[in-house]
């Protein structure tokens, strides 16, 4: 499988490293034969028909700062598309960095791959929060499967439970804790933090994104609940139809009394209900209710007609964890591929 992988982060780099240390086990138990054929980052970037040498790829990053560093590479903010629309693969990966605004570089990455025939895995929420309809929409028409696990939840199978495990239930309303960060905050302010230490606090261990709007303000939680909503309800919706809320009016106060009557606030995203209604908002959780956990955990329930309510929970983030997610991705659009 000839993979062309957008930016080299952390999520990249992971993924990288996971196809070289366990190149053997993939084949023998997958078939799965995971190559680079091209990747880029915000410097330029490198391609090699046959494959690129990961081990070589991973210390051209660290040492010199950018793949297009690799010998052969191209520097240049150009790369990207000019490998996108001229080199032959199999699957594009795009992890380039959430965009809200206009989804951008991402959602150009992927509709070139789409128009050209690739399958495409994406860990970037921005295009598929702004777009996914219609995303969905263009990946069918050219005949090519688009997956995201990894957007929601991390490594933690939170879609795959919701279309795989649930499959023939009818899945009635979803809510739950989608953002690391903020439920760190707010768990931090239940031991007795203030809102400014519990922030700075995760400032420190390197939790809160460079943006952090996109935490405090309920963006990245809203990002996930859309692609949850379109990829388990079948519903067509984009971000701006989520209410939203974040959890900077939450203060010492609300969060005590809360406490006091055995509930915690939480950074709650629901789905269901009259009109299927799309929020992101503090809410006050019981705190013996299983979608009610602390520190950086994520955790959705599920309610279906038949089978009652269901939560999963599971680490929210991590470089290693997503790849693992595009791993599975990558898995699935290999049976795809070998069914026809
Ligand atoms: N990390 C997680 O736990 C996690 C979990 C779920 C989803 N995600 C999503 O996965 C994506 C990747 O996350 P990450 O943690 O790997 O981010 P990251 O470490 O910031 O890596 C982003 C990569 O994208 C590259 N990039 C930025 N702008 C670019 C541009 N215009 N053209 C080409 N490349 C560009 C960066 O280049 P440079 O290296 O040159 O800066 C970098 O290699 C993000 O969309 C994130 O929201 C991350």
């Amino acid at each position: 499988m000839r993979v062309i992988l957008c930016g080299f982060g952390a999520v990249g780099q992971s993924l990288a490293k996971i196809f070289e240390s366990r190149r053997e086990d993939l084949y023998a138990r997958y078939g799965l034969k995971p190559r680079i054929v091209g990747v880029f980052d915000s410097g330029g970037g490198a391609a090699e028909p046959s494959g690129l040498d990961m081990v070589k790829l991973v210390a051209t990053k660290k040492e010199r700062g950018s793949v297009a560093h690799y010998p052969g590479g191209a520097p240049g903010s150009r790369a990207g598309d000019e490998m996108i629309s001229s080199l032959d693969a199999d699957v594009l990966v795009e992890t380039t960095p959430s965009n809200y605004d206009d989804a951008e570089p991402g959602m150009s990455h992927i509709t070139g791959a789409v128009k050209r025939g690739m399958h495409v895995v994406s860990a970037n929420k921005g295009p598929l929060a702004l777009a996914l309809p219609s995303l969905t929409e263009l990946a069918a028409y050219n005949g090519v499967m688009l997956r995201f696990s990894g957007t929601v939840g991390g490594g933690t199978p939170i879609l795959d439970y919701a279309k795989n495990s649930l499959r023939g239930e009818i899945i009635t309303s979803f809510r739950g804790i989608l953002n690391g960060t903020t439920n760190y905050i707010l768990t931090a302010m239940a031991g007795g933090s203030s809102y400014a230490g519990a922030l700075e606090d995760a400032r420190g261990k390197g939790y809160v994104e460079a943006d952090e709007s996109l935490d405090l303000d309920g963006l990245d939680a809203a990002a996930k609940l859309v692609i949850l909503a379109n990829w388990v309800m079948g519903m067509k919706i984009t971000l701006p139809d989520v209410d939203r809320e974040g959890i900077r009016r939450v203060g010492a106060r609300e969060v005590k009394r809360a406490a006091a009557g055995g509930r915690a606030v939480k950074l709650m995203a629901s789905c269901g209900g009259d009109g299927r209604k799309l929020a992101v908002g503090p809410a006050e959780v019981p705190q013996d209710d299983p979608v009610c956990v602390n520190g950086t955990l994520n955790a959705v329930s599920f309610t279906s007609a038949h089978s009652g309510t269901q939560t999963v929970i599971g680490k929210g983030a991590g470089g290693t964890e997503t790849a693992s997610s595009i791993l599975r991705d990558l898995l699935d659009i290999r049976m795809g591929m070998s069914r026809g």
